[in-house]
């Protein structure tokens, strides 16, 4: 049931003539600009396209906050604690806010948790990097939430109603978490000796996985053209990487740090940065489970939720009790 099986190609796209009456009338509103909104009529692939991408950006939200959340206990201040402890809070609430969006496309929360655990659904694949020191928190706020909010930003204008709604709170909260990584990068960038050393060894160790977040390039993304067609994706995974490629290295400048790219140059002609690619054979790895830490990021996710079933059971036992009660009144 999972969009995960369903493959739109760019080569698969159905063109005006092979389209229903009603995914005609569908493609209609999605061109004029109008939101979709959950009563009403869709078809069965955008449907799923949604699920696959609301759930698998719900999940991240929610495993994303295990490796920031390694450092909560070990903040080199208390109100570095505080910040970071907020942070990893809105992450919770960021992907509360997504389940609710897919539960609104005919999906449970249950059935996506399961299909998260059973390993049928994706989270994103930065998150299976571990955090090894605190300027790694820095590295996370600045890169990790820098891509997150060049992707979701556009995201904002999204077709369906519930998920562009849910990207405004989110890209704000996002932009904060951004600032506060950044904030991080330059006390320790200004710091001592060890301490620019430990924010290059970050910048150096998340830089690729940071451009990972955009997905395979265009020409490997599977989605991206019929994505784009009913408007779920308003740009394609490279103009993203590319963007957010423009926008970061002079930040890295300011800090006085440099991005592990022998072939980065900046063209004047194209007013872009050419930059290396990442290793996209390591992507697939991650990808398929075999990514540094992804097996400790699944287990801990598994061992919460079995650890939280006495939690559930006494909510569905007082729900019982409850309604048994108001039923003899
Ligand atoms: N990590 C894991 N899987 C990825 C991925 C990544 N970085 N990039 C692509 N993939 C997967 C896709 O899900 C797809 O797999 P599937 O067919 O089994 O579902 C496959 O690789 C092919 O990629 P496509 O380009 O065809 O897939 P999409 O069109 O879905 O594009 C995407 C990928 C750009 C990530 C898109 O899904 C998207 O914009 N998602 C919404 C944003 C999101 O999920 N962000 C998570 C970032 S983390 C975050 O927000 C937390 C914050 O606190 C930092």
């Amino acid at each position: 049931m999972y969009a995960q099986m369903v493959k739109s190609t760019g080569k698969g796209l159905k063109s005006r003539k092979e389209m229903t009456p009603e995914e005609g009338r569908f493609q209609d509103r999605i061109d004029a600009g109008e939101k979709i909104e959950p009563k009403d009529w869709m078809p069965d692939g955008y449907r799923q396209t949604l699920i696959r991408q609301i759930g698998q950006h719900a999940h991240s939200e929610i495993v994303g906050q295990l490796p920031e959340g390694n450092w909560i206990t070990r903040a080199p201040t208390l109100s570095r604690k505080l910040i970071l402890l907020a942070k990893v809070q809105d992450e919770a609430g960021h992907g509360l806010y997504l389940y609710c969006a897919a539960e609104t496309l005919g999906v449970s929360r249950d059935e996506l948790t399961e299909a998260l655990h059973t390993g049928r659904m994706k989270y994103s694949s930065i998150f299976n990097y571990p955090t090894l020191t605190w300027a790694d928190i820095g590295a996370i706020g600045w890169l990790v939430d820098g891509a997150a909010i060049m992707n979701q930003v556009p995201l904002q204008r999204t077709s369906y109603g519930p998920y562009a709604r849910a990207m405004v709170r989110i890209c704000k909260e996002e932009s904060f978490h951004q600032r506060q990584g950044y904030d991080i990068m330059m006390k320790m960038a200004n710091g001592t000796e060890a301490q620019r050393a430990m924010a290059q060894d970050a910048l150096n160790r998340f830089w690729y996985p940071s451009l990972m977040m955009f997905g395979p390039s265009d020409k490997d993304s599977v989605h991206s053209a019929q994505s784009m067609a009913w408007k779920i994706k308003i740009n394609t995974n490279d103009e993203l990487r590319q963007k957010f490629v423009d926008q970061t290295v002079p930040q890295a400048e300011y800090l006085g740090l440099t991005i592990p790219d022998n072939d980065l140059k900046y063209n004047k002609k194209t007013g872009h940065y050419e930059f290396s690619d990442p290793d996209w054979t390591e992507f697939f790895e991650v990808l398929k489970g075999n990514g540094p830490c992804n097996r400790e990021r699944l287990g801990a996710r598994v061992k919460a939720w079995d650890d939280g079933a006495w939690v559930r059971d006494g909510l569905m036992a007082h729900a019982v009790k409850h309604s048994a009660k108001i039923a003899a009144e």
